[in-house]
């Protein structure tokens, strides 16, 4: 059995992978299958916690126990997740969140045409990580109390993900080594949870719910 270490705490995570308009049919994704986000939903609501899930297309069943939130794009995910932070104590960013998406929505579906295709141009996403993060320091420093990221790296794997955690402003980041057939889609994965002011924790390959596990040992003391 697990501890019930996250009684009395909401915690809202997000999953899955956003999708990006270019027209009415299309649009720019990703390959993340929220299996990750998941169970770190399914997890904390064993061990006691209140859950909101913020799930950007993912076609997994709801987790028993967790308030769900289907959103699509990178702006549905990003007001749904700044709305229910705004009384968690933790939140935990496992969505894969487009970094760009295109500048303009037609809002017909685009025609193929006899001559070059039209370039599709690309405007920045907001990093709602970091806007937390931010938020958080402006307000004083405990609002959520523990906020944590997600990194895949396919290199220089810890000095990467040091400097992405104090540049995100999180507690915790989970970082991932990509590129091994780990990760996306697969049952399976192996991280490292780097800690603003300790040690790593490096969690070996294993189902997605021990990593799962692993992030809320880490989370767990820092609530008290
Ligand atoms: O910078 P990078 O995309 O590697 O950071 C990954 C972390 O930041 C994940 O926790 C992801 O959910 C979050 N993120 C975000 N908003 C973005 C891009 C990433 O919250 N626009």
């Amino acid at each position: 059995g697990r501890p019930l270490d996250l009684a009395g705490h909401r915690v809202v995570v997000s999953a899955g992978g956003t999708r990006e308009a270019i027209d009415p049919v299309r649009y720019i994704g990703n390959r993340s299958s929220g299996l990750q986000g998941y169970a770190l939903a399914r997890t904390a609501v064993a061990r006691g916690a209140e859950v909101t899930l913020v799930a950007a297309n993912v076609t997994l069943p709801d987790p028993a126990g967790a308030a769900v939130v289907r959103v699509g794009s990178a702006a549905e995910l990003r007001e749904a997740v700044l709305a229910a932070a705004d009384d968690a104590d933790v939140v935990v960013m496992a969505a894969a969140v487009a970094d760009f998406r295109p500048a303009e929505r037609h809002d017909a579906k685009i025609k193929k045409t006899d001559g070059e295709p039209a370039p599709i141009h690309l405007a920045k996403n907001p990093d709602i990580l970091a806007e937390l993060g931010s938020r958080r320091k402006e307000r004083g420093g405990d609002s959520p109390r523990v906020l944590v990221g997600f990194a895949a790296e396919t290199h220089d794997v810890l000095a990467n993900g040091q400097a992405k955690l104090a540049r995100k402003g999180c507690d915790l980041l989970v970082v991932n080594e990509v590129g091994e057939s780990l990760a996306f889609g697969t049952p399976d994965n192996a991280a490292t949870i780097l800690v603003a002011g300790g040690e790593p924790v490096e969690v070996p390959r294993g189902p997605k719910d021990d990593i799962a596990d692993a992030v809320w040992d880490a989370v767990a003391p820092r609530l008290r």
